[in-house]
């Protein structure tokens, strides 16, 4: 770039493309990559002929002398005067602002359609960087990074040495990462790479799904994939005890008549409102049925801090005695701001901000509700047998569920053998191990009322053929019913053989074709296992 060309540019143009430049350089860095820009310049396609616009984006990608695919500001400039077509600049810069109005407006996050844009919520980062700074406040390894402003950038250029997304990750579930393996020291690209697929391979292993994002994408600190990556990462945390499996208090909001199988089938979010309608029943007051339209008002809220509010009762807890009065508060925004001050006193102001509550933002929401759980859990104890016990989920058998679950199944898998029973999970396991499926013979959910269970058969008989056809595993004794009914035994033969030849697969890909035995994978599996509980054992693929 020859400086002759900026000096060409009034100051006043200047100062504002640098605006600009700063809006779409999120994270800083001092260049905006190549494909950002591309977008813009599609999106302005509308007011130069496309061709132009292949041109420019040719022209400068081959004239990119240093070809790192990045933008600095003054090639920036130098592109912008290419195009100082009078039309063409007005419209890019609309495009630009729209870009920035999105970011700081919130509302929106994950992939847009068609992928060309990526936006994200304001709201999402505030509350999770709220979140961490309080979660690793003591934690001496990560003093370097906070805390973290929840104002500015700060947070995706935090997760870029791979400790605090490893640090959240042990944080969900404890005892994910062992203490020595994190770098922490010497920081250098490599060292940083290592920590950040650390920490990558740690939350598939909690059953977050990571198959779209890499190292490289969190080093670069992409937004949308860095906040997409924390939401399930902390939610998986916030739910991990709202699991009967786990916390057989939860039989307690078995309903009346109601069968444990039921309770069991459903999933931590309805476990969740079950546990908030349970409460605002007992309260007498209207029960919601979704963390978004129903909780807009507060009054939900206000019921339940009052219900599960410390009552003084045990010796070392202090009463918390709700202020009810914010409920004749008619401003919302004003009543939702009383509500999370009665929350603060409960220690439990996370997550929202009044304008989260009004407007209904609904993951926001349950994180904030997960909270106030895991901290005031207040279970009733009414209809608990002590007689009543149920099977804790297995390690091997989380081990599948999260295997599966970072694959990206869908559904989410949240019990084994239940949510396996119309084999709609195996189907796309199969798939994901090139094993065709004829989806014509697949019976799709949503099941008709009358004779779901004959078409969730016909699935399970259809995955059996597959299994015993098409990927020839061995599965005497198998039959499409054995999983319809969610047995263990059946279930976990045809999975250990999914399972099995995944990994294969992608240790292959690995070792360039490299042949990978048995005996590679069941030494790791067995090493798996013993670090978790000590009697299981395996010895062989052979069922
Ligand atoms: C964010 O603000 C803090 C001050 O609160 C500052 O130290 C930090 O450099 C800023 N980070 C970014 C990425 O702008
Ligand atoms: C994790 O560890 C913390 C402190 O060591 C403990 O309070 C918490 O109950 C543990 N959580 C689980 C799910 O084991
Ligand atoms: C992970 O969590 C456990 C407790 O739950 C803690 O002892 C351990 O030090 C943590 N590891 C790291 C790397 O922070
Ligand atoms: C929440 O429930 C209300 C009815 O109370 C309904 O109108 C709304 O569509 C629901 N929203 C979601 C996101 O399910
Ligand atoms: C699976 O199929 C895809 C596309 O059909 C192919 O690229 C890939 O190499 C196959 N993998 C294996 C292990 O056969
Ligand atoms: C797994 O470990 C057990 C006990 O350590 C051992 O007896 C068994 O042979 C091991 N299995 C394999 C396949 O290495």
């Amino acid at each position: 770039i020859r400086m002759e060309n900026i000096t060409q540019i009034s100051r006043e143009d200047l100062e504002e493309l640098r605006e600009a430049f700063n809006r779409i350089d999120i994270d800083n860095s001092g260049y905006v990559s190549d494909f950002e820009l591309q977008e813009l310049f599609r999106e302005a396609s509308f007011s130069l002929p496309g061709y132009r616009v292949r041109e420019i984006v040719e022209t400068f990608i081959a004239g990119d002398t240093n070809k790192d695919e990045k933008i600095s500001f003054e090639e920036f400039v130098s592109i912008y005067q290419e195009l100082k077509s009078k039309e063409f600049s007005e419209s890019f810069r609309k495009i630009i602002a729209r870009k920035d109005g999105i970011r700081s407006f919130g509302g929106m996050s994950g992939i847009s359609s068609e992928g060309t844009q990526h936006s994200y919520s304001d709201e999402e980062k505030v509350a999770f960087v709220n979140w961490i700074n309080k979660a690793l406040d003591k934690d001496p390894d990560c003093s370097h990074l906070l805390p973290m402003n929840p104002q500015n950038d700060s947070l995706f250029k935090s997760v870029r040495d791979g400790i605090l997304l490893c640090k959240m990750v042990n944080l969900s579930q404890n005892d994910t990462i062992d203490e020595r393996v994190i770098n922490t020291k010497k920081m250098s690209t490599f060292t940083m790479t290592e920590n950040l697929v650390l920490a990558l391979n740690s939350a598939s292993a909690i059953g977050c799904t990571v198959v779209n994002i890499d190292a490289s994408d969190l080093m670069a600190g992409k937004p949308h994939l860095v906040l997409g990556l924390l939401w399930q990462i902390i939610k998986t945390g916030l739910l991990a005890d709202i699991e009967i499996g786990r916390n057989e208090a939860l039989i307690g909001l078995l309903g009346e008549g109601e069968d444990l199988d039921h309770l069991l089938s459903i999933s931590p979010e309805e476990l969740l409102l079950r546990w908030v309608n349970t409460h605002l029943t007992n309260a007498g007051t209207q029960t919601i049925r979704n963390f978004s339209e129903d909780i807009k008002d507060s009054r939900a809220y206000f019921y339940l801090l009052d219900q599960i509010s410390p009552k003084g009762e045990r010796e070392d807890e202090l009463a918390v005695i709700i202020d009810m009065s914010g409920l004749r508060e008619r401003d919302l925004n004003q009543r939702a701001e009383l509500m999370l001050k009665q929350a603060a006193r409960m220690e439990c102001r996370q997550f929202v901000s009044p304008h989260d509550v009004t407007s209904g933002n609904s993951k926001l929401n349950l994180a904030f509700v997960a909270n106030l759980y895991h901290m005031h859990p207040s279970l009733p104890n009414n209809n608990v047998d002590p007689d009543m016990h149920i099977e804790a989920e297995s390690r091997e058998e989380k081990t599948f569920r999260n295997w599966m679950n970072s694959l990206g199944v869908a559904p989410y898998v949240h019990h084994l053998y239940r949510d396996l029973r119309d084999s709609m999970v195996i189907f796309q396991l199969f798939e994901k191990m090139n094993v065709s499926v004829d989806w014509k013979k697949v019976n799709p959910s949503p099941y008709p009322v009358l004779g779901a269970n004959m078409k969730k058969l016909e699935n399970c008989n259809y995955a059996v053929e597959l299994g015993k056809e098409a990927a020839q595993f061995s599965l005497v004794g198998v039959g499409g019913v054995n999983l319809n009914e969610g047995s263990s035994l059946h279930t976990l033969a045809l999975l250990w053989q999914l399972m099995r030849r995944y990994t294969v697969m992608v240790l292959s890909d690995l070792g360039e074709g490299q042949k990978i035995g048995d005996q590679i994978i069941l030494n790791w599996v067995n090493t798996t296992l013993t670090q978790g509980r000590k009697n299981t054992q395996i010895t062989s693929f052979n069922v």
